[in-house]
């Protein structure tokens, strides 16, 4: 599989194993930075470019970390298309995308280990999205934001 991840500087160290986890595991990682951790950087704007990666097609999946994963998810969330789910235990990983048809992942570097973090990518990457009764629920998310986004103005 094509996996676009990126971090911001809490969650540097979990993001550079995980690219190695993932190269170990055959898939094809695009690394969107940061390229270090020792200086800071905002969320959103990695956010941006994992999801632009996802809903451009490059990339089957996005894998977003900062330190609790709550700006990174909601980052993600406002782009269209995207559906970032921030899971803590392998179980969340794979209902995410059984019941939510998650495309993107999103971790607590200071929240969590690497061990417990490769359980929760691997139950991600391996479970399908169920369709049927939730696929017609995944589909109101996108209505529902554009009918938001016409009342906003
Ligand atoms: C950075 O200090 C931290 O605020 C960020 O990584 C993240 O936890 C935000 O949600």
């Amino acid at each position: 599989m094509k996996i676009a991840i990126a971090s911001d500087h809490a969650a540097f160290e979990l993001k550079s194993y995980l690219v190695k986890y993932l190269e170990k595991r055959g898939h094809t990682v695009f690394d969107l930075g940061p390229e270090s951790g020792a200086y800071s950087v905002d969320y959103p704007d990695f956010s941006e470019k994992v999801c632009g990666s996802v809903t451009n097609g490059e990339a089957d999946f996005g894998v977003l970390l900062c330190g609790t994963g709550i700006g990174m998810s909601i980052a993600a969330n406002k782009h269209r298309g995207i559906r970032a789910a921030l899971c803590f235990f392998p179980e969340m990983a794979a209902l995410a995308r059984r019941h939510n048809h998650a495309n993107v992942l999103v971790l607590g570097g200071r929240l969590i280990g690497s061990e417990l973090a490769g359980w929760i990518v691997d139950a991600f990457l391996s479970s399908p999205e169920e369709g049927g009764r939730h696929k017609k629920r995944v589909d109101k998310l996108e209505i529902r934001v554009d009918e938001n986004r016409v009342k906003d103005g």
